[in-house]
């Protein structure tokens, strides 16, 4: 599905990145790190939002690095971005359907993938009619991942989903993403390794701009430095 061999990028002069070769095939994907290591760099690199300066991203077999965000859109990678990026003047309903707008694939298929998101988190129907704006943080961020799902993405990518929701909440995000990792590639970023090591395959650390760590999710889980510097023993 996607895959990136030695890729360095940054911003201006300095470098986030560097030497990162990363996978994701048929299967859910974790990328841990602390605050600044280059996680959203990393996703904004594979969504073209800022271009690579070496190495190359694939998107099955296709050369993407440097390609624009909406032809990657196109191709079927949809983001869930860190920072929410609703429509909240507009009812959770309109706001499903824009996910779906700009996708030629997605495009004649709305009422079908409008049901199907419906069934994943029935609070969207029910507040169908709602302004997204006078949701709570927990309903927007299942709206954000709903209308990423309405382009019928191939891989869907996750900035830190969790990011300050209650933990009632957040396990319910974890069940969803567990749920469709048949159907979709996932690729998630997180803080909050614990929970997500019960949603993902297979994981990789990065710390200063490297990868410095790649094992399977049962792995991770007894790994002496994620014991110690992320399940916080
Ligand atoms: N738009 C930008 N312009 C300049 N520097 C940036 C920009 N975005 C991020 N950086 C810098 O790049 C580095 C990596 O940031 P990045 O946001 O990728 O980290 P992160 O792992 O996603 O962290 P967090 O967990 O806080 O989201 C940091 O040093 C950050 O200050
Ligand atoms: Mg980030």
């Amino acid at each position: 599905m996607l895959k990136i061999q030695g890729l360095e990028c940054g911003y201006g002069r300095m470098k986030v990145l560097e030497g990162i070769n990363f996978e994701v095939g048929a299967e859910s994907v974790g990328l841990f790190g602390p605050n600044g290591a280059g996680k959203t760099t990393l996703i904004s690199a594979v969504m073209g939002m800022i271009k690579p300066w070496k190495g190359s991203i694939e998107l099955e077999g296709v050369r993407i690095g440097g390609a624009e965000t909406f032809t990657i859109a196109r191709m079927g990678v949809a983001l869930v971005p860190q920072e929410r990026e609703l429509f909240p003047g507009m009812s959770v309903e309109d706001n499903l359907m824009l996910g779906a707008a700009y996708i030629p694939h997605a495009k004649d298929d709305i009422p079908n993938q409008l049901e199907k998101v419906f069934e994943l988190f029935p609070i969207l129907k029910e507040r169908r009619t709602q302004y997204a704006g006078t949701m709570s943080g927990g309903q927007q961020r299942m709206l954000a991942i709903g209308r990423a799902l309405m382009s019928k993405p191939r891989l869907l990518i996750l900035d830190e989903p969790s990011l300050g929701l209650q933990p009632s909440i957040v396990a319910e995000v974890f069940e969803v993403l567990k749920s469709l990792k048949s159907s979709i590639s996932i690729l998630v970023t997180e803080q909050n390794v614990r929970e997500s090591l019960k949603a993902i395959d297979r994981g990789y650390v990065l710390e200063n701009g490297r990868i410095v760590l790649e094992d399977s999710a049962e792995g991770l889980k007894t790994n002496p430095h994620v014991v110690k510097s992320y399940l916080g023993l």
